[in-house]
């Protein structure tokens, strides 16, 4: 397994793999990694994907002030040793100074679906996504990238800009993978203290007890209720058109439930597409 810290020196590995034919697989994420970013790298390896490169990178573009980009939780040992053993082929190690070169101010802004749920209450969040994922596009130019479906909005804004800045990539969103109790698994999990991991396993309960064909307004209010019982604060819960996030009427299939609520001082999100 190849490591690369020098944005340059992948870019010109992955262009002459590209050039041998090689099938590259990107795999995006900020590390600590866990069972979700692992079944990430089996989704890519599942794709016939040749070479897999899993950036690890806290981007500190994407935090606002007052975030936790500072404590946001790293191990690059534990990290290497994760990709090796689920066979990715190479591992992107940047810093923020090579990635950012003084100066840097050109970003990528998605401006219709980063407008709601998390961009509203994380302003400037989804420039920073859109910015280093087109980044990292750029340097390794895969054929396909993988994401996860836990970050519901982040992967159709993905989507979303490969469409509308003709990325010749293949987007994949890789179902959520919890933990037993129903915990969407999170890096950030590890910020919960045992008493807020028992609250959590409320937001898994309350996604999956909405159905079709209730009522918005009563199904959001009852979702909320259950939410709050288990002393969790609600950042949001809403109902949308798993397209184009968009506020629907009617609980249907094709609707995505999306919520963020704090847990303690964590903020933590969940969804569900209705099928
Ligand atoms: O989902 C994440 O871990 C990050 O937002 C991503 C896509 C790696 C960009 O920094």
């Amino acid at each position: 397994m190849r490591i690369f810290r020098e944005p340059a020196k992948l870019q010109r590995w992955a262009k002459m793999r590209r050039l041998a034919g090689a099938k590259i697989a990107l795999v995006p994420t900020m590390g600590y990694l866990h069972e979700g970013h692992l079944s990430l790298i089996a989704r890519a390896k599942a794709a016939g994907a040749e070479e897999i490169v899993v950036s690890v990178f806290v981007n500190p573009v994407q935090f606002g002030p007052g975030e936790d980009y500072e404590k946001y939780p790293r191990d690059e040992k534990a990290d290497l040793a994760k990709c090796r053993a689920a066979g990715a082929t190479a591992v992107f190690f940047p810093t923020p100074q090579n990635m950012y070169r003084e100066g840097h101010s050109v970003y990528v802004v998605e401006e219709d679906l980063s407008r709601g749920l998390c961009g509203a209450r994380r302003p400037g969040h989804f420039r920073g996504v859109a910015t280093v994922v087109a980044k990292l596009f750029n340097l390794v130019r895969p054929d396909v990238a993988v994401f996860g479906q836990k970050d519901y909005q982040q992967a159709q804004i993905i989507r979303r800009m490969v469409r509308d800045l003709n990325f010749d990539i293949k987007i994949i969103v890789a179902p959520i993978v919890r933990e037993s109790s129903g915990l969407a698994r999170s890096s950030r999990n590890t910020y919960l203290s045992e008493t807020e991991r028992l609250r959590a396993v409320a937001i898994s309960r309350a996604l999956a007890s909405v159905a079709a064909g209730r009522s918005v307004a009563a199904e959001r209010r009852r979702i909320v209720r259950m939410l709050e019982q288990a002393a969790l604060k609600v950042d949001y819960v809403e109902m949308v058109d798993a397209e184009t996030l968009r506020p629907v009427k009617k609980l249907a299939k094709g609707v995505a439930v999306l919520l963020a609520v704090y847990d303690g001082k964590t903020r933590l999100i969940d969804n569900r597409v209705l099928h």
